[in-house]
């Protein structure tokens, strides 16, 4: 068969040399973690929708992705259903009311580490009440059903993959600063082995509570009552009272159009909307997509465009519900033509010389991410996260899951680089209820009104070039889905000047980069997509091939 294959591809007209995404008919379920996928699948078969999926996805990466998967973090849902409607739900981490615009600084204003470990890290988490919500709203199943296949791989166990196990063995050193993190996840020192079963009885009892009594129970009962008693003994900020106040809040999907295709995306606090529709907007006329995939022209020209919006991201990106976000000054036509004029073909334009655009009249790190279409035409697109691999590390004594560390995606000292290296500005500053802002951008892209592409990626700032790679890789390379994916990926966020790429660009493209006057830097991997294509009553499924994702169909 291994020689015939390429014949039979060349025969049903696909290249040979292409890789193949998975193929079906009816729905779709692409996640980074297979048992996930496959309890997304059995909610699709028994009669649920994509957000029923979608749910019970989010519930089952809590148990078998701890590094991103979680109850104790937030995220973001994109909704886009049969009849074309549309949703946005923001469950992403709101800052506690005793957070202060200076709390992780020290006596000499330097930044500290609280706002990436420890109890003082976490903003208050969302996921629980957002995959309510989402269900209530667009969901048929009952929640209890959602939350099974959840608590069975909790409290029964599952195989620990080789890469978790690997990924809980490098980030010992974190996770055993806390004593429940060191027995839960790392047995205490004698780390799982790939193989082993993970059995995990003590978040089995969360859920379990949570299936039974709602959200509520994470927001107001036991869970809430044990998560607010043990942050208040280790200096934690995180209230009954904000707990209780937690709210979900659905949001117009931001929308723009490339090429004659229209994209669906994230609106802030997610910066990764508006970040890929004015990339698309700059790079469009510009010709670049003729140099070829990956060519140094082609690197060059998105390259300034991603350089170009991360300096505006920098100075005007942050909750708009706090500040003012002038959406439409960053994507503002003419604006976007002076972002592409100032663009030198054969020169990089140092990020010292590239500065925010200024509008006048304001207008009113791990992650992951999981892409599914039902067979009814819904289709739900999911990022959520606890930030850090693994979050805060810390495990809250008798509740069994992660904390989240997202208070450190504000600007912890704006002017002053994140964990991501990434500066932030005024905009991104701490307050108290304020969302700090995201890259997570999950995305749909429709063709004549119709689903065409549904992606999303983990990967703190990377995200939203991630994205918008693998939506030219297809829309302008021509690429399959899974090429799209599976093709090497660069970043650049304006400061630091540097081009990260990842291996496969060959010696003659980073001498030409260099030569242009980029600084090069190799980086290992770039984001985790799960993508979803919709073509000639097909779905094709692409998991990313730097993860151990899996996609299914039927
Ligand atoms: N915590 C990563 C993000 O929201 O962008």
């Amino acid at each position: 068969m291994g020689r015939l294959l390429p014949l039979l591809l060349m025969a049903a007209g696909m290249p040979a040399w292409t890789a193949q995404p998975v193929r079906a008919r009816h729905a779709m379920v692409v996640t980074r973690e297979r048992h996930a996928t496959q309890a997304g699948v059995a909610v699709l078969r028994a009669g649920g929708n994509a957000v029923d999926a979608a749910v019970a996805v989010g519930f089952a990466l809590a148990v078998t992705h701890p590094t991103a998967g979680n109850i104790g973090g937030g995220g973001f849902m994109l909704v886009r259903l049969a009849d074309g409607r549309t949703a946005f739900i923001d469950f992403r981490e709101r800052a506690p009311k005793a957070a202060s615009r200076n709390m992780y600084l020290d006596s000499s204003g330097k930044p500290t580490e609280d706002s990436t470990i420890g109890y003082r890290a976490s903003g208050v988490p969302g996921t629980v009440r957002g995959l309510e919500y989402a269900s209530q709203k667009y969901g048929k199943k009952p929640w209890e059903e959602m939350l099974r296949p959840a608590m069975e791989l909790a409290s029964k166990g599952f195989p620990v993959s080789y890469g978790t196990a690997q990924s809980l063995r490098s980030s010992a050193r974190g996770l055993s600063r806390f004593p429940e993190s060191k027995r839960i996840f790392l047995r205490d020192g004698k780390y799982y082995e790939a193989g082993e079963t993970f059995v995990q009885p003590e978040l089995g009892r969360t859920l379990e509570r949570i299936a039974r009594l709602g959200a509520k129970d994470f927001y107001e009962g036991e869970t809430a009552r044990l998560l607010a008693q043990d942050m208040a003994e280790h200096g934690g900020l995180i209230t009954a009272a904000d707990l209780k106040s937690y709210t979900v809040k659905e949001r117009r999907p931001l929308t723009g159009s490339y090429r004659g295709y229209s994209i669906v995306t994230a609106p802030p606090p997610s910066s990764g909307g508006v970040g890929i529709l004015q990339m698309l907007g700059v790079l469009e006329g510009t010709g670049y997509e003729k140099a070829g995939a990956g060519s140094a022209t082609a690197v060059h020209y998105m390259t300034e465009a991603m350089r170009r919006y991360f300096a505006d991201r920098a100075e005007h990106l942050g909750d708009a519900d706090f500040v003012k976000v002038p959406l439409s000054g960053l994507l503002d036509p003419n604006y976007i033509l002076k972002l592409r004029k100032s663009i030198e073909a054969e020169r990089a334009t140092p990020s010292s010389q590239v500065h925010a655009g200024v509008f006048t009249g304001h207008e009113s790190a791990k992650t992951t991410h999981y892409t599914i279409a039902d067979a009814e035409g819904n289709i739900a697109a999911v990022t959520y996260t606890l930030n850090g691999g693994y979050g805060s590390k810390v495990t809250s004594a008798g509740l069994g899951f992660l904390l989240n560390n997202e208070m450190d995606d504000f600007a912890p000292k704006p002017g002053e680089a994140n964990m991501y290296g990434l500066i932030q500005g005024e905009a991104n500053a701490i307050q108290p209820g304020k969302t700090p802002l995201s890259s997570m951008t999950p995305a749909i892209v429709l063709r004549d009104g119709k689903p065409y592409l549904a992606l999303g990626s983990p990967g703190g700032p990377t995200i939203i070039n991630t994205v918008l790679e693998v939506i030219v890789n297809v829309l302008d390379f021509g690429m399959n889905v899974q090429d799209a994916v599976n093709w090497p990926r660069f970043h650049h966020q304006w400061m630091p000047d540097e081009l990260r790429l990842e291996p496969g660009y060959s010696p003659d493209t980073i001498a030409l980069l260099e030569k242009r006057g980029y600084t090069v830097k190799p980086v290992n991997a770039q984001g985790e997509v799960a993508a979803i294509r919709f073509i000639n009553g097909w779905l094709e499924g692409a998991p990313d091939p730097r993860t151990e994702g899996t996609a299914e169909g039927y």
